[in-house]
């Protein structure tokens, strides 16, 4: 069976009170049209058209990189005429799954069974259905005596009793390539809006003795749309608390799973410990027994087994190595490679800096352009002066050595294994391997000297 999925995504979302088109808002960090690709392209569909309008330049700037066929809907005349501009491109012998760009959470698993169920019945028409409580708005799913779908009559154009239905249509459908393209032409605009709806596409399948499959969401959330502000704040917390609920089934110990945001993919060891408001971006591993302080933010970066990461550190494209601890406070940079046994303190930062095995920089330090050798003591407020103004350079430090507080090293600089840098120094030349070396005034003191006194007037 071969798919092609149709994407909705020619809206403007004008109650979003936004220059940005509808379908580019985030959620959990990445545009809400992007979470219907990406879940779309887990069916491993033919092809995925998204059919865009509203700040198409927009859309295709901020998403162009996916791998979709994008389709232009100059005029919006409904989802009926919306996903026909699609239909050229899509062959006669497969079947045809329209999604919409700002219902973000729809899942794969529903999506299968209701691909699933539609196929299995040969040339029928599978259609994606919730019972609400409260179904004002939506389009009303009409059924006969025994059950079966006879078609979906939109609030706008619906009766009083039909209003009471409480089975409503999610949008979401499955049919046959040929037979929706004809079903497509066959539309009018006949109704209360002078649109070309989809949903009259179910009365003609009926009418062509076409049976009609209807499924559930495996979830009551996942055909909620994105309107305003406050539907996108409630469904990104819908999100967050999924992860959340699908990370402690993974054995994670959340301190508070509302207080806990992931925005691109986390993936967990065994016994991880996550504190309070932490937020994780990109791509973040963490490894057996880590543990994350409160208020910390991980973005694109490995903490290897039994790591620390204490309170309000700030930790972006760095792999930080067994058993390290970092923080609080700390900030470690892109390009930050820490081995294992590290200490990292609180207000220090790295950038693009190796520190090997053992090492300590545990306070109040500047570290950039670095490789640091095994078992260094690097002193509160060292800092490499990496930048000359237009060029950045390297400092270079071996094997155990000692780099005395209030120190500059100017790079490009080496200090030797086994050397000693005095407190206060500032080293322009390399330092020897094994030697103290320091540049600082000589300490003097004055004999006889008297502290001023006050004048009395
Ligand atoms: C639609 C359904 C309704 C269903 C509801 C679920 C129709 C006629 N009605 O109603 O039965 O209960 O969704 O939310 O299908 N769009 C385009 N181009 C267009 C028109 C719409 O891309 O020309 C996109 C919109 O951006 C939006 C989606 O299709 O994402 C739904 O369109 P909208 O007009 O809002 O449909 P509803 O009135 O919500
Ligand atoms: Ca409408």
């Amino acid at each position: 069976m071969k798919l092609s999925v149709v994407i909705l995504a020619a809206g403007q979302g004008t109650r979003m009170r936004s220059q940005m088109p509808k379908v580019l808002h985030h959620l959990a960090g990445r545009p809400l049209l992007e979470h219907v690709i990406a879940t779309a392209q887990r069916l491993r569909p033919t092809a995925v058209h998204v059919v865009y309008g509203h700040g198409g330049d927009q859309v295709l700037r901020a998403l162009g990189h996916c791998q979709v066929q994008w389709v232009e809907q100059r005029e919006r005349l409904g989802t009926g005429h919306a996903v026909a501009q699609a239909m050229p491109k899509v062959p006669d012998d497969e079947w045809v799954l329209v999604l919409y760009g700002d219902v973000p959470l729809i899942s794969e698993a529903t999506l299968r069974a209701l691909v699933a169920g539609a196929v299995a019945g040969q040339a029928s028409l599978g259609l994606l259905t919730a019972m609400l409580e409260q179904p004002k708005g939506y389009g009303r799913i009409v059924r006969n005596d025994q059950g079966q779908v006879l078609r979906i009559v939109e609030e706008k154009d619906a009766t009083a009793e039909q209003k009471r239905i409480c089975e409503v249509n999610t949008g979401v459908i499955v049919a046959p390539a040929a037979q929706l393209r004809r079903w497509l032409g066959a539309l009018n605009n006949d109704n209360s809006q002078g649109e070309y709806y989809l949903t009259d596409v179910i009365a003609q399948a009926v009418a062509d003795q076409v049976p009609v499959h209807s499924v559930y969401p495996a979830r009551e959330t996942e055909f909620l749309g994105v309107n305003d502000k406050q539907q996108l704040a409630q469904l990104e917390r819908q999100y967050q608390r999924e992860q959340a609920d699908f990370l402690m089934g993974q054995g994670v110990t959340l301190l508070d799973p509302q207080r806990f945001d992931v925005r691109g993919e986390l993936y967990v060891g065994k016994d991880v410990v996550i504190d309070i408001d932490v937020i994780f971006e990109g791509k973040v591993t963490l490894g057996d027994n880590v543990s994350i302080g409160p208020f910390c933010v991980i973005r694109d970066s490995v903490i290897a087994n039994g790591a620390q990461i204490k309170a309000y550190s700030i930790i972006e494209e760095t792999h930080v190595g067994e058993r390290d601890i970092i923080g609080p406070y700390a900030r470690l940079r892109p390009g930050t490679l820490l081995a294992s046994d590290v200490h990292i303190g609180n207000f220090v930062e790295l950038k693009k800096t190796v520190v090997d095995q053992g090492s300590k920089i545990n306070h109040l330090s500047y570290v950039g352009d670095a490789t640091i050798g095994k078992r260094v003591n690097v002193g509160a407020g060292t800092i490499t002066c990496n930048y000359d103004g237009a060029n950045k350079h390297q400092t270079v430090i071996g094997d155990d050595a000692f780099i005395g507080s209030d120190s500059q090293l100017v790079a490009p600089v080496t200090v030797g294994a086994g050397a000693t840098i005095g407190a206060g120094s500032t080293i322009s030349r390399d330092a020897p391997e094994g030697q103290l070396t320091l540049s600082r005034m000589a300490q003097k003191s004055v004999v006889g000297w008297k502290r001023p006194t006050k004048k009395s007037q």
